[in-house]
């Protein structure tokens, strides 16, 4: 089939270039011609686990190109994906800015030829997709299209498994003529016997806001439990442990942390928050679970500063990741933009490392923190290393030469990699989440 993906953001470009992978023709169209060179040469614009070599593939293979083209791209495509960016709002209300998607589908309107489906793919608020509809019509009155929603549930870092061997793929439609389109697109996914779930396009769209409020909910109820885990001297680990081994709650989902981060989870559950609101409903489990996240962050410089003694002024600390989480270098609403400023602020001097980060780092963190080579050199003369994202190479450190590098023997691990007993036994004085 041929596939027209608008937006090379992280949704387009993952999703455009497994769509070639699964064997259909892909044109992905960006207005930035600086991306759209770099991509044609080969470079790809973020780090994510495999996209890098997939692109180079399928480019080689003639089923993916890039083009700022958006003329030549969308006549004669099955469908179109609107894949661009919905940013928060800059009026910092939570909604979402639709302003993208809907130029989008503006310029996208006059090129329409041939039966077209119009798909939503970036994460819309309930009624964008009829929106969308609203706006083709208006411009190309003569244009023969249905409008579908269909959300991506990819995680960063595991973008490529998530979208070759999905849970389930949401497709919202209004005709059996859509339906149809889309079933094909997905059919490779049929021999791995993927469900697919179609509903109405409201259904679908607010699944991907249940979906990632739902996990926001998890995490920031397992973050509370850890507190409570603290207080009463019982071991989080081992309670998650049991609790998830009930197959109605499953495992996933419940390591307690700094709190969620990243450009899906804060931006979707406001969002949501905001939806709702203007139908007059509430939502109050989704708005604890942002506010226990953001008191989860506000812990985490408590819990150093209590580690150093009470104050982290003159102090040195080492950062072990930056990112949001591993295997990606996206900075975006990760908890170290709140707490690192937070105790560069009371006089703490910063020595960070980050395997994929740094660079991405250097836009969201203050100046004046000095960027190491490598995890050791981050804790050379340090007081204290808070391990904040748990990057593989930073699960097997050398733990006595880590020791011997700082100052003092203080080990803050905000994402429970290491045994506290034994971090006992090598002589640091440790402190993870939820447990004593
Ligand atoms: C999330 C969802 O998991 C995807 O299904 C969804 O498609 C995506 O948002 C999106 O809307 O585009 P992502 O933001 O890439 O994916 O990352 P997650 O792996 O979900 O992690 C989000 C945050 O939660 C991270 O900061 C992570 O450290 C934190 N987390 C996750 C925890 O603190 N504890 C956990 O048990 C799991």
């Amino acid at each position: 089939m041929n596939i027209t993906m608008i937006g090379t953001g992280y949704v387009g470009l993952v999703t455009g270039t497994c769509f070639a992978e699964f064997g259909h023709h892909v044109t992905c169209v960006d207005k930035i011609e600086e991306k759209i060179k770099k991509l044609d040469s080969g470079q790809i614009p973020i780090y994510e686990p495999g996209l890098k070599r997939l692109v180079a593939k399928n480019v080689d293979e003639d089923r993916l190109r890039f083009t700022t083209d958006l003329a030549a791209a969308v006549p004669g495509a099955d469908a179109v994906f609107i894949a661009v960016g919905t940013p928060a709002s800059r009026r910092g209300d939570g909604y979402a800015d639709l302003t993208y998607i809907y130029e989008a589908a503006g310029e996208l309107a006059p090129y329409l030829d041939g039966y077209t489906v119009i798909v939503d793919k970036s994460t819309v608020p309930v009624g964008t997709a009829r929106q969308v509809k609203r706006i083709i019509r208006e411009k190309n009155p003569e244009a023969d299209f249905d409008v579908a929603s269909n959300p991506e549930f990819l995680r960063e870092g595991a973008a490529i498994n998530d979208f070759m061997r999905p849970d389930r793929v949401v497709i919202g439609v209004e005709s059996k003529r859509a339906e149809k389109v889309l079933r094909d697109i997905y059919k490779p996914l049929y021999l791995i016997e993927t469900p697919i779930v179609c509903t109405t396009i409201e259904t679908a769209e607010l699944t991907k806001y249940a979906a990632n409020a739902f996990l926001a909910i998890k995490i920031s109820f397992i973050n509370e439990i850890a507190n409570v885990c603290e207080a009463v001297g019982a071991d989080v680990t081992a309670l998650a442990k049991a609790v998830g081994m009930d197959g109605r709650i499953g495992p996933k989902f419940l390591h307690p942390g700094p709190g969620y981060g990243g450009s899906c989870f804060p931006k979707d559950t406001l969002a949501l928050m905001r939806i709702v609101q203007e139908y007059g409903e509430n939502v109050r489990l989704v708005e604890a679970a942002v506010e226990v996240n953001a008191a989860q962050k506000a812990r985490m410089v408590k819990k150093i500063r209590d580690m150093l003694g009470g104050s982290e002024a003159g102090k040195t600390i080492s950062f072990l990741g930056l990112t949001f989480k591993p295997e990606t270098d996206d900075m975006r609403e990760s908890p170290s933009i709140s707490i690192i400023p937070a105790l560069m602020e009371k006089g703490a001097k910063i020595r960070a490392h980050d395997p994929k980060g740094m660079e991405e780092a250097k836009k969201y963190l203050p100046d004046g923190i000095t960027y190491a080579s490598n995890a050791y050199d981050a804790c050379t003369g340090a007081h204290a290393v808070v391990l904040m994202t748990e990057w593989n190479q930073y699960r097997a450190l050398d733990l006595e030469k880590i020791k011997n590098l700082l100052k003092e023997p203080i080990f803050i691990d905000l994402r429970n990699v290491y045994d506290p007993q034994t971090m006992k036994e090598l002589g640091f004085k440790y402190a993870g989440v939820g447990r004593k």
